[in-house]
């Protein structure tokens, strides 16, 4: 019979996604739910399910990874990005770079951007927004979303950059036109250069302590000096300054000035 090991290696081959990397005991035990859901007797029938049935397959990718998101994430911290944050790094250029990594079905990025066009013309507003998940990719592009997702939204950027259509909320084109939309997976691509803003919330708190570390760093090489990087409400860095970053504000972390 298949042991947990065994699967992790089936998976990775499956899908590129290695869940060594992810904390076992949380991810197990989601494992172990879907397995019952789809009335598998173990690893072994389950694989056999996923490797037959692409939709079980994609629901499984979705399922693992954890898609739930939702526009103005933790309001406060926007406030801190809006007011703080953005004045400090528009101080020495114009145009910002932004990557909003793991970033779902593109709530984030769609609200980096809605902000960002309070201080700086659309037409200046470049967003790189990934994820691993294909899926949600697709519909982050599509830009189509429930009233749940929009609880935070501010009246003015709904008045402003959403329609009402069917029942549910549709992004303008002028918002969607500031984010480019990429497959990227933050466990073994290369990641991009000369970034002022990293966002990368609320998905770290599922990887190992050795796989945080490993990111933290490569996020710090992604930065330009002084750049930030925004966490999740739980996802505070214990000794930032081991990663080449000070604190700034809570929940922000500048990349220190390098030395030369
Ligand atoms: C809980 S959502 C967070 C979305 C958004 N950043 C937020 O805070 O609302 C976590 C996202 O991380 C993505 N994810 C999981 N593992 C990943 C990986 N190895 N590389 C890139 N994205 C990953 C998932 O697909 C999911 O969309």
């Amino acid at each position: 019979m298949m042991n947990y090991e065994g699967f992790k290696e089936q998976v990775l081959i499956l899908t590129g996604i290695d869940l060594s990397a992810y904390k076992e005991n949380q991810m197990k035990r989601r494992i172990d739910a879907l397995i019952r859901k789809h009335l598998c007797s173990g690893y072994d029938e389950y694989l056999h399910v996923l490797k037959k049935d692409r939709k079980v397959l994609e629901d499984f990718v979705a399922y693992l990874t954890i898609n739930v998101t939702e526009f103005f994430r933790n309001p406060s911290q926007w406030d801190i990005l809006e007011k703080h944050i953005f004045p400090l790094l528009l101080e020495k250029k114009r145009t910002l770079k932004i990557w909003s990594a793991a970033c779902s079905t593109g709530d984030e990025p769609y609200s980096l951007a809605m902000v960002l066009s309070k201080i700086v013309p659309l037409n200046q507003i470049q967003i790189l927004a990934t994820d691993i998940d294909k899926e949600v990719l697709a519909k982050a592009q599509e830009g189509f979303y429930t009233n749940r997702n929009m609880t935070n939204m501010p009246k003015t950027f709904r008045d402003l950059y959403i329609k009402e259509e069917n029942g549910g909320y549709r992004i303008s084109d002028q918002i969607k036109k500031c984010i480019t939309f990429k497959q990227h997976n933050l466990l073994k691509d290369p990641y991009p250069i000369g970034m002022d803003l990293i966002v990368c919330r609320n998905v770290l708190i599922y990887f190992t302590e050795e796989a945080k570390k490993e990111i933290y760093h490569k996020f710090n090489e992604a930065l330009v000096d002084e750049g930030i990087l925004f966490v999740g409400s739980t996802e505070q860095i214990i000794m930032c300054q081991d990663y080449g970053f000070e604190p700034n504000k809570i929940f922000f972390y500048q990349k220190s000035k390098s030395k030369k």
